[in-house]
């Protein structure tokens, strides 16, 4: 079955036409990377799938149900390229208030747990307006994730993050028994995290495949990020 369908989709800001009859569908389980350049339609894509942009023209089916469904916003987590928790709450009550809304049974334990598993203790009670780039993006994963979804769309997740916390948010999310769809355009977040690509370009697809596919383009030794380049400068 199909956890993530789009058929033919459209999306246009004014003169700019965003997406571009895009269709591609992910079964239940699958964990995709969405790759392309800047400006393809990637997060346009995102915001769709979550409901939070409405297409123009075209069919987007998230579980057989439409994006923006209660029951789809209960198993779906979803992160934007620009993730913005609630600036005066504090680390943990923005993970109290996020895990109660969730209707989750105990948001206090949760929150903690969070703040525990994404080094964020120490923060607490700093407001999240006031914490770093970094540390706002380590709150907006938990946000993301304290739910488990079984549907993740994350939109370049590791951006900000040091190291370790890479390490970290790779190791939590490849251990999560869910539907990926992962923008990025760090090939090792791709290769690490997912195990098929689709590749759009100007709003539409211009390949999907396996990653062991899309290495096997490759020339002897060829680092996949030259494969990807010239799958992209392809297409005119
Ligand atoms: N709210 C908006 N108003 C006007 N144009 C928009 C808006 N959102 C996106 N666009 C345009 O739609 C196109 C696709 O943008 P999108 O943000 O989806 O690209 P992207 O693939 O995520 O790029 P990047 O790799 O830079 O994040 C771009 O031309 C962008 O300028
Ligand atoms: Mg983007």
């Amino acid at each position: 079955m199909d956890c993530i369908t789009l058929v033919n989709v459209y999306k246009r800001f004014g003169s700019i036409e965003a997406l571009r009859d895009l269709s591609f569908s992910i079964p239940c389980g699958g964990r995709y990377a969405l790759l392309g350049p800047n400006g393809a339609g990637k997060s346009t894509t995102m915001k769709i799938l979550a409901g939070m942009l409405k297409p123009d023209q075209g069919d987007v089916f998230i579980k057989g149900l439409k994006p923006g469904d209660k029951q789809v916003k209960r198993i779906m987590g979803y992160l934007p390229e620009d993730p913005m928790p609630y600036r005066i709450l504090t680390v943990r009550e923005n993970l109290e208030y996020i895990a109660a809304l969730r209707g989750i049974p105990n948001p206090k334990e949760k929150a903690r747990e969070m703040m525990e598993k994404l080094d964020l203790v120490q923060y607490e009670n700093i407001q999240a307006g006031k914490l770093s780039r970094g540390n706002q993006q380590k709150l907006a994963i938990a946000l993301v994730l304290l739910h488990n979804p079984e549907i993740v769309l994350l939109d370049e997740p590791l951006n900000y993050l040091d190291i370790p916390t890479q390490e970290k948010v790779i190791g939590m999310l490849r251990q999560m028994n869910a539907t990926f769809l992962v923008s990025t355009h760090i090939m090792s977040i791709a290769t690490r995290l997912t195990d098929h690509v689709i590749v759009i370009s100007k709003g539409s697809v211009i390949w999907s495949g396996s990653i062991v596919d899309l290495k096997s383009m490759g020339k002897e030794e060829e680092p996949i990020e030259s494969v990807v380049a010239r799958l992209m400068s392809n297409v005119g």
